[in-house]
């Protein structure tokens, strides 16, 4: 299989991080001077991406604008004499192939993926959660894409969390393959404690083929309302399609108010014009904490 399309859901509503996600999509939250969603973006190019499909709804419209042109904005750059910033917001909106679709109502992750059926067509795809942001050498997806694309299955991104908060995430059930590879045979979210499957969990990220868009009509709403992708993940799964890759990178759930805080000091730290003044702020304030 070859993987040329992407699909970031992004679409929820973002309740977690109220008030800050009311009237501005969590997905434009910034993480010092780039929105989340532009790391993600940046991400899919860099393994190899195409074209890329974003699944907003009615409040989302400035992340079109992000990556569209600003004519005014480049007119007074350029008058300015200010090219460098001007070359990166031209480089920006010409990043990738992006589309947009709406989800007409918050049905759930899995729903929201349903959306892309059109635009996905009879090939492979990327997933890439539009609030989980990921710092990587290698990029997180593309570490997906190459496994996928060699073992010609599904695959998930994975990483082992502490046992006291898997009940949040999706528990796997899965045996090593090869070095940070898996075969995965079942998962279950948001599990009781009786149903916990290993600590291992779906962190983000993960490569579909368009067989789930058969799953995905046929799979009811879980508990919460909501049409879970992880619930038709399961049948592939169980059917003996799905593995799992633990890859290397530092994920940063901005979906969280906690998230948001270690993606900005941790990004912060390593910004080349403000990282060596942010360290010195940060030793001095750490002397009073
Ligand atoms: P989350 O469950 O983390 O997002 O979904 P949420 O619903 O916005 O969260 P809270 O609980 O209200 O704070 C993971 C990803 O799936 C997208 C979200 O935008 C996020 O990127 N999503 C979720 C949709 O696109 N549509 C949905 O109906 C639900």
């Amino acid at each position: 299989m070859k993987v040329r399309k992407a699909v970031i859901p992004a679409a929820g509503l973002g309740t977690r991080v109220l008030p800050a996600s009311k009237a501005v999509p969590k997905e434009m939250l910034p993480i010092v001077d780039k929105p989340a969603i532009q790391f993600i973006v940046e991400e899919a190019v860099a393994s190899g991406i195409e074209d890329i499909l974003v699944i907003t709804n009615r409040g989302k419209s400035l992340i079109e604008d992000h990556f569209d042109r600003a004519p005014e904005l480049e007119e007074k750059l350029l008058f300015s004499g200010k090219q460098q910033i001007y070359d990166e917001m031209v480089a920006l909106s010409r990043l990738c192939n992006i589309h947009y679709v709406r989800q007409k109502e918050t049905r759930g992750l899995g729903h929201a993926v349903y959306c892309a059926k059109a635009f996905v067509g009879n090939e492979p795809f990327a997933v890439l959660y539009g609030d989980d942001v990921i710092v990587s050498q290698k990029p997180a997806i593309g570490q997906l894409i190459e496994a996928a694309e060699r073992f010609d299955k599904c695959v998930v991104g994975i990483k082992e969390v502490p046992s006291d908060l898997i009940s949040s995430y999706c528990t796997l059930d899965v045996s090593p393959v090869e070095d940070n590879i898996y075969d995965v045979f079942d998962m279950i979210e948001k599990p009781m404690p009786e149903e916990i499957l290993s600590n291992f969990a779906i962190l983000g990220r993960c490569v579909l083929t368009p067989d789930i868009f058969d799953v995905l009509a046929h799979t009811p709403p879980s508990r919460n309302g909501e049409i879970q992708l992880t619930d038709a993940m399961r049948t592939v799964a169980k059917h003996g399609g799905m593995m799992g890759v633990e890859y290397e990178g530092k994920r940063y759930d901005m979906g969280n108010k906690l998230g948001i805080l270690q993606a900005i000091v941790e990004v912060g730290l390593a910004h080349p014009e403000v990282g060596t003044g942010f360290r010195q702020y940060l030793r001095e304030l750490s002397k009073s904490l």
